[in-house]
């Protein structure tokens, strides 16, 4: 796909991965407008990015909420005339201990990085078919066919973007000329998991290459790094009785935090 020139619009933007990659979105040309809750952040980045700010422009939101997702659509058409690419990266990932089992730590992450592309989706499916083009690209995860203990919450949340996506993609493709991508990234080092010390994490600038690299090259699913995509992939296959082999605390990982039973 040729990026050079696209109204690109990037929720989650003062995030680790979505600030490299209006980074590099910048130097391609592209008018980008920016989502995310904090304006201060928001406003420092375009700051950062570019001296014109006709090119550049970003809108305070919060995924959770459907209104401001349609505010935000609306702010980007009506700025640039169209959506060509949408990078939907808001998420957060929190923790969800066997100990203190609670349904709202899985409604919140259901809700923004599930519902929060859901959204958007929604919004932008219209505007695309209009267009009669377009591309979302929305973040899940590697892991994101099996359960990880203490992680559910998130990966829930993830699968079910995996699976949403895949959904649409070929008939977004075939009706509409609109390209569904999902990207998979494995470890980053990002603010995300700055807690959680992760063995063989990439750099974000590395991560938004990979993924900025897939758009260009017509990629439909962008995983990566290659170490993780394998190992991934191997554990996806182990038989059940395998797979809970593996000690739970291990596949936490480190940083996982020590809770008390209730
Ligand atoms: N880092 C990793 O290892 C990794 C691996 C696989 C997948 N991912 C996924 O990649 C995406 C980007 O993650 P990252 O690593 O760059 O994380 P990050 O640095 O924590 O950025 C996440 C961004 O999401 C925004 N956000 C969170 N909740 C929001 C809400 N309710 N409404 C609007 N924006 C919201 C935050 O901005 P505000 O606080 O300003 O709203 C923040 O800028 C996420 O979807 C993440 O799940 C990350």
């Amino acid at each position: 796909m040729d990026i050079k020139g696209k109204n690109v619009l990037i929720t989650g933007a003062t995030g680790g991965m979505a600030h490299e990659i209006a980074k590099l979105l910048i130097k391609e040309n592209c008018k980008l407008a920016l989502f995310a809750r904090r304006e201060e952040k928001l406003k420092e980045i375009v700051k950062e990015l570019s001296k014109d700010s006709s090119n550049l422009i970003f809108q305070k939101g919060d995924v959770k909420k459907r209104e401001d997702i349609i505010s935000m659509i609306e702010f980007t058409k009506e700025s640039f005339g169209s959506v060509d690419i949408a990078i939907l990266s808001a998420g957060i990932l929190v923790p969800n201990p066997i100990q203190t089992f609670d349904s709202s730590i899985i409604k919140n992450s259901l809700d923004i990085n599930f519902m929060g592309i859901v959204y958007s989706i929604e919004q932008l499916l219209p505007v695309m078919k209009k267009q009669k083009s377009g591309a979302i690209v929305a973040l899940s995860t590697l892991p994101d066919r099996r359960g990880v203990p203490g992680w559910g919450a998130y990966g829930a949340s993830k699968a079910a973007v995996s699976w949403l996506m895949e959904s649409l993609r070929a008939e977004a493709k075939q009706r509409y000329n609109i390209e569904i991508i999902t990207a998979k990234p494995g470890s980053v080092e990002t603010p995300m998991i700055e807690k959680y010390h992760r063995q063989g994490a990439i750099t974000p600038e590395r991560a938004a290459q990979l993924i900025v690299s897939g758009i260009k090259k017509g990629k439909k699913v962008i995983q990566f790094p290659l170490n993780q995509v394998l190992m991934t992939r191997i554990q996806d296959l182990f038989p059940v009785f395998a797979y809970d082999m593996m000690p739970v605390e291990l596949t936490k990982g480190d940083g996982y935090p020590t809770v008390e039973e209730e």
